[in-house]
């Protein structure tokens, strides 16, 4: 028996039918079950087939006592911690104290009333119940701060990561700008004379002199694919690093005037068919003390988020909106793509989180949107569903400029 659930059930073992029929008569209307035991054995055979709160043992039975009963169920069960007391005649300090030394959490003796019964259960239920409840509120205390520790372990290893990350940014950019820098020379000034020598040389109709003329520029063209991946996770990388800007550094900027500029910049990335939709606001409430180039790039990321999840779509379309309350500027982006499942839903927010092939996505957008929402005091949420993704960005309004 582990001490995780109260079943409201408790055993009463007395074998003289006079004193059952009293007690029965007297525990009835208390909000428990009762179930009776005749003799010792039979109150053993019910204490191992079924759950208890409590146990109430006349000491002396046929066949096994109320002292044996509780021996042997300790023999059987050693880790037992139902509560258990006993009921009866016997009112020799001995006897007394062997019940206690057994682990009884009471001894009654006769005679005695039934109100002093009744309190007595209700007294040991109600202990053994908050016992149980400390209990499990002990084990949630445990597995919550598990979990927190877990979370700051988490959270101390993606500070790590964002101070690490100008760093590793500079480290891995400079090799990356002198590959690309030397690759561009090696295509147009180098190729052009190469190409001509080959050319002009007796070989140069063999497959082997072919395959190297048709060969060099796909290898130049890769070698630029992967530097401009590389380019665009430190680029990433970098942003991320760099995003959490103090407040002060922040001026009044209309909303408005950031969702022309990201559909401008976003026009030529995404494919022809998409459809943004767009209506802006007449009035010109919609100011925030915001970095305004940051707050594009969030746009950009979830326009370009958004184009990625409506590619297969028939009529792929985002619809972006801008609203204002009395202190809150709020835009939404929603598309008409599959939405995102509950299982991916719990890590779009991780830094390198992403479902997409490998050169497509690099994981680092929405974990960037975050942060420079978050720098802006302002909140970024998942609103979506399976008609579509939506996010929904508030930013505190600027009340100067309304
Ligand atoms: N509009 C969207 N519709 C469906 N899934 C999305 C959308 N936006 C983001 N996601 C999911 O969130 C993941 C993380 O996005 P993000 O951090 O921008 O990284 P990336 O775009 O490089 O994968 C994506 O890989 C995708 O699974
Ligand atoms: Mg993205």
């Amino acid at each position: 028996m582990t001490l995780d659930r109260i079943s409201n059930r408790i055993l009463i073992a007395e074998d003289d039918r006079t004193n059952r029929m009293f007690l029965k008569k007297g525990v009835s209307g208390l909000p428990y079950e009762f179930v009776f035991a005749e003799t010792g054995d039979d109150a053993l055979e019910k204490i191992l087939s079924d759950d208890f709160d409590l146990l109430v043992l006349d000491v002396n039975m046929p066949g096994l006592s109320g002292f044996e009963v509780i021996q042997k169920y300790k023999e059987l069960k050693p880790d037992f911690k139902i509560p258990f007391m006993f009921l009866t005649g016997q009112s020799e300090s001995d006897s007394i104290s062997k019940g206690f030394a057994l682990g009884a959490v009471d001894y009654i003796t006769k005679p005695f009333t039934m109100v002093e019964i009744r309190l007595r259960i209700k007294t040991h239920h109600d202990l053994y119940k908050s016992q149980i409840e400390l209990n499990s509120y002990a084990k949630d205390m445990e597995s919550l701060a598990k979990q927190r520790a877990d979370q700051l372990v988490c959270a101390d290893r993606l500070a790590t990561l964002g101070t690490m990350s100008a760093g590793i940014m500079h480290e891995i950019n400079n090799p990356t700008t002198f590959i690309s820098g030397n690759v561009q020379i090696m295509k147009s000034k180098f190729f052009p004379v190469i190409e001509k020598i080959i050319k002009a040389s007796p070989e140069s109709e063999t497959t082997k002199v072919k395959y190297i003329l048709e060969e060099m520029p796909k290898m130049f063209d890769g070698i630029n694919t992967g530097v401009a991946r590389i380019k665009k996770i430190t680029d990433g990388l970098k942003t991320f690093s760099r995003s959490s800007k103090k407040i002060e550094q922040l001026k009044p900027h209309c909303l408005k005037k950031c969702i022309t500029n990201s559909i401008t910049f976003t026009k030529s990335s995404i494919p022809s068919n998409v459809q943004i939709e767009y209506t802006e606001p007449a009035q010109n409430t919609f100011f925030s003390k915001i970095d305004s180039q940051q707050i594009e790039q969030v746009m950009i990321n979830l326009i370009i988020n958004s184009s990625h999840a409506i590619e297969e779509k028939n009529s792929p379309t985002i619809k972006l909106s801008l609203k204002s309350t009395d202190n809150e500027v709020i835009f939404k982006i929603k598309d008409n793509g599959p939405g995102i499942p509950n299982d991916v839903l719990e890590n779009i927010w991780e830094p390198f989180f992403t479902t997409k092939v490998q050169g497509k996505g690099t994981g680092l957008g929405l974990a960037i949107c975050q942060e420079i929402i978050n720098a802006h005091s302002g909140s970024i949420k998942y609103t979506g569903d399976s008609s579509g993704a939506e996010f929904s960005i508030h930013l505190p309004k600027e009340l100067a400029y309304a």
